[in-house]
């Protein structure tokens, strides 16, 4: 059954990522992209009365919601407003150095998509911004309308793997010379006459969701954060990502299949010399059914990723170790 909370966020494959994550009831769990506490209640159900949840988000409106959402288990739910690549320090305030479990639901929650003021949908007029928070310092007026070509050009192919990026940057460059573009539905109708009829959602989807990672700097700093979220793990905890595209789910592979490895050495070396040991150890890649698909077709493009720490200590980041060899 899920949980559902149709005004803000209907959480995806909410009794797996619960299943999947907790390890002991009576620990304490970070849900680092906590949006409206979805995933928060169904687990903070689930943990016994020591158990503890906090939850963070960078957007103030889901703050809220989450705040008013988990009040009734009391202490138990702690929602802090920040950013999940500063996970140390936030826990750091809250009195915490090791965790039994952290989740990432990654992207946008519905209700910001839903509210057109905040300006991520494409089928729906509202000011260009899709900031997710205040800690954006741009919002995509400012991309559109300031970007060189190259770097809209590159926006769209790195982010949207979005094949007419060229034809699309191009069109942008020519529309803001005569006036700035600022509102989604002038963008939606600029970038729809680009293509034909039938690419047109999927372009509009790619592009939108191009404009949002640059403008939110959502994949630069992931790896980072996941790393870091290894880290604080105690042995046996787990930590379980939801991702909603390739891009995203490519950078969650990687940390994880880094953290697993053990020799890091040449492959030609008869024995190990790194003397590197495991950090973690991948546990499981669920997708969602069909009755929850036809329920919440958000859940459709979901991948949920659950790896477990293992004992030992924190080791250098086989991408850093290389970096630096
Ligand atoms: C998919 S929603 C989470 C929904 C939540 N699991 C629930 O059940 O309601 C993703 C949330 O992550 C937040 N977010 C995205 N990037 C973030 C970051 N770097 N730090 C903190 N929160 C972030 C967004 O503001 C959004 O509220």
């Amino acid at each position: 059954m899920i949980n559902k909370a149709p005004d803000f966020h209907t959480p995806v494959l909410g009794p797996d990522v619960s299943r999947w994550l907790i390890t002991d009831p009576s620990g304490v769990y970070v849900d680092a992209t906590v949006g409206g506490g979805g995933h928060a209640e169904i687990m903070l159900e689930e943990l016994g009365d020591a158990g503890r949840w906090i939850g963070i988000d960078r957007d103030p409106e889901a703050v809220e919601a989450a705040s008013r959402r988990l009040k009734r288990f009391g202490g138990r739910a702690r929602v802090v407003q920040g950013c999940f690549w500063d996970l140390k320090a936030i826990l750091a305030t809250q009195g915490v150095s090791g965790v039994s479990g952290v989740l990432f639901d990654l992207g946008v929650s519905s209700h910001q998509i839903d509210a057109s003021e905040r300006g991520f949908s494409f089928s729906q007029d509202g000011p260009l911004d899709m900031r997710m928070g205040p800690d954006a310092a741009r919002s995509a007026q400012d991309v559109v309308n300031s970007e060189s070509l190259e770097h809209l050009i590159r926006i769209f192919r790195t982010y949207g793997e979005e094949r007419a990026s060229v034809r699309i940057a191009r069109a942008i460059c020519r529309a803001r010379e005569e006036k700035p573009l600022r509102r989604t539905l002038e963008l939606a109708n600029l970038v729809a006459r680009q293509v034909r009829g039938r690419m047109v959602q999927k372009t509009l989807a790619r592009i939108f969701q191009a404009i949002r990672i640059e403008v939110n700097g959502e994949l630069e700093p992931l790896q980072d954060a996941l790393q870091g979220a290894v880290e604080v793990l105690k042995p046996g905890g787990r930590i379980g990502v939801l991702s909603y595209h390739s891009l995203e789910d490519r950078v969650v592979k990687q940390v994880f299949r880094d953290a697993s490895q053990e020799c890091i050495g040449p492959t030609d070396f008869p024995i190990c010399a790194c003397e590197r040991v495991a950090m973690a150890r991948v546990l499981t890649r669920v997708r969602a059914g069909a009755s929850e698909v036809n329920e919440n077709p958000r859940a459709r493009s979901a991948t949920l990723r659950v790896a477990e720490r293992l004992e030992g200590g924190v080791q250098r980041w086989v991408c850093e170790a290389l970096l630096n060899s």
